[in-house]
């Protein structure tokens, strides 16, 4: 039996993937890592250095620099760096140094919850678990606005939905590793679910495939 346990999320932008990330990697004590913030470090840092994002032999070396341990998500979460990350996230070979980075990271035990678009297709398609958690545009472009709202930010709905509609596209439509559900994931809807009933839908899976490997 192998000794790491890898849960592998993927799903489109403000779905809720990142924060039922964190909770399954919080109570099944295993490693967290947020592929977005790879591909958002190459985007940042070509945009700091004034680059235009196809420049493809920059990006491949900004991935080349991308240390897993040092992702600052208080940088990296701007929206538009998540923009300019879905671009640069376009190069195959940007992305096969990302890969390769990721893969590492979920061999470590004692094994790691991984989420962003191809975490089950691509990354770790042998995965233990795989969930795809997504919800309609116009939900995830509500939740976007709330937040926004929150912390006493103002935002148009509808500019909002535009831009999660583009980047739905981008994301699905490119060439290499495409974002779509791997044929054995487990389908998570949140558009009618809070983030707990996801988390607890989410566990009663994860909970049902540990007693069969340990009966095993
Ligand atoms: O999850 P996020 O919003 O931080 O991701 C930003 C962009 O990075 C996303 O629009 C596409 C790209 N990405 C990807 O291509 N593959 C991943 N595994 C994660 C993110």
């Amino acid at each position: 039996m192998s000794t790491t346990f890898t849960i592998a999320i993927d799903g489109p932008a403000g779905a809720g993937k990142g924060t039922l990330a964190r909770r399954l990697a919080d109570h099944y004590r295993l490693n967290l890592l947020d592929t977005g913030l790879t591909y958002r470090a190459v985007a940042h840092a070509l945009l700091q250095l004034g680059l235009p994002l196809d420049n493809v032999s920059a990006a491949e070396t900004a991935a080349r620099q991308v240390d897993l341990a040092k992702l600052d998500r208080s940088v990296l979460s701007a929206h538009a760096v998540g923009e300019a990350a879905s671009k640069v996230a376009v190069f195959p070979s940007v992305r096969r140094i990302l890969v390769e980075k990721q893969r590492d990271f979920a061999k470590a035990p004692p094994g790691a919850v991984l989420d962003g678009r191809d975490i089950g297709t691509v990354v770790c398609p042998d995965a233990d678990i795989k969930l795809y958690v997504t919800a309609t545009a116009e939900v995830r472009a509500k939740r976007r606005l709330d937040e926004i709202e929150s912390i006493g930010g103002t935002a148009n709905f509808n500019e909002i939905l535009a831009d999660i509609v583009r980047r739905d596209e981008r994301d699905m439509g490119r060439a290499d590793s495409p974002l779509k559900p791997a044929a054995d994931a487990h389908l998570l809807d949140t558009s009618q679910m809070a983030i707990e009933a996801a988390f607890l839908a989410a566990r009663a899976i994860i909970d049902d495939a540990l007693a069969k490997r340990n009966e095993a």
